[in-house]
């Protein structure tokens, strides 16, 4: 079985993240969503990946690299605009061949894993098999109404009123089957040629298509509270390991982990939480569910359940929480005996201080 991982979406939801790196890029416990895609994928035996990537290629290219450092090959596939993700295995015909292969959508966290399907997958062997997840409004995703043995017995992609609460999350298994499927569907009204289209295609012509449910924890990271929450649902699961340097006049409470080369002075961080390398935490009260990235320098500020991205600063500022921190940004204060607020803020930026 082959992988295709889709990392081509523009991310518009992400703003103001995504004007400057690929959402699927975005650290949730200091590793990038799409690096806990491929591991999810890695599990499941395969090692052959096809990456689809849009005009933020090249920063993806820079980060897996030829795909070695997770046990897998990967082979690059650029898509010219987001034109969805039934497009996607169109163009990737020729890196697909005819095998048997797992589309996973490259910012779709499912951290438990689908072993368990990928084996019912390769048991019976369907002409596919949808991965579906109960969700309390089913009006944004494809839904599923299943049969009483878990056949597919139609597919709607985002309707006004949803026949079932199954949604199809970003884990799809195809045979080749599902070449022609692509081939015989036409643009939805947003203009994309949806999967979940052809999937009903393959219902409608009676094939056999299947459906397993996934209960485990399930994000699609498209929004900042997404990211945040995913990030500690990820870090409940840490455990402690201290590479790098705490003084005398510190306190580390739970599980906290502290990278090669980051230094924690006069501090006290409560996991979970991480501090990434060559970070400096000073003077500070950081955590629980806070992951600093790398090069970040953290002083005399309070601040929890929040991320910040590498080389990012928060100098003199108590209380933030429910924060993502882009990469070089600075939080800091306008010095003692000011009353003011000065703020630079770029586009599709959130601000929101205390009222
Ligand atoms: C896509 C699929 C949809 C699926 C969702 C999962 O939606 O079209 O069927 O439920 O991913 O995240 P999109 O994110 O393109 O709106």
């Amino acid at each position: 079985m082959k992988a295709l991982v889709l990392a081509g979406g523009s991310g518009t939801r992400l703003r103001p993240f995504s004007y400057s790196m690929p959402k699927q890029l975005i650290p949730i416990a200091n590793t990038p969503v799409l690096v806990h895609v491929l591991q999810g994928v890695r599990e499941l035996g395969v090692t052959e990946v096809g990456v689809v990537v849009g005009n933020r290629g090249p920063e993806i290219e820079a980060v897996l690299g030829d795909g070695s450092r997770f046990g897998l090959r990967i082979t690059y596939i650029a898509q010219d605009a987001p034109r969805g993700l039934a497009h996607t295995v169109s163009i990737a015909r020729d890196f697909l061949g005819d095998d048997d292969f797992v589309m996973y959508l490259g910012d779709n966290m499912l951290p438990d894993g689908v072993t368990g399907i990928a084996e019912e997958f390769t048991t019976h062997r369907p002409a596919a098999q949808v991965v579906v997840h109960k969700v309390s409004d089913p009006r944004s995703f494809g839904v599923a109404e299943l049969g009483p043995d878990g056949e597919v017995l139609r597919l709607v992609e985002k309707p006004p009123e949803p026949r079932s609460d199954l949604a199809l999350i970003g884990v799809y298994f195809f045979t080749p089957a599902i070449h022609e499927a692509v081939r015989a569907i036409e643009p939805s009204a947003r203009g994309e040629l949806e999967i979940t289209d052809a999937v009903q295609w393959l219902v409608s012509c009676g094939a056999d298509v299947r459906a397993s449910r996934y209960d485990g924890y399930w994000k699609d990271t498209g929004r900042v509270e997404d990211v945040l929450e995913c990030n500690s649902h990820l870090l409940d699961g840490l455990s402690r390991r201290v590479d790098g340097y705490v003084d005398a006049h510190s306190v580390l409470v739970g599980e906290v982990v502290v990278e090669v080369g980051a230094r924690i002075l006069r501090s006290r961080v409560e996991g979970p939480a991480i501090i990434g390398t060559g970070t400096v935490v000073e003077g500070s009260h950081v955590g629980p569910y806070t992951s600093i990235g790398r090069n970040c320098l953290v002083t005399d500020s309070r601040l929890e359940s929040s991320i910040a991205l590498d080389e990012a600063s928060v100098t003199g500022v108590h209380g933030l929480r429910d924060s993502l921190i882009g990469r070089a940004a600075s939080v800091g204060t306008t010095g003692r005996g000011t009353d003011h607020h000065c703020l630079v803020v770029g586009d599709h930026t959130r601000v929101e201080v205390a009222a």
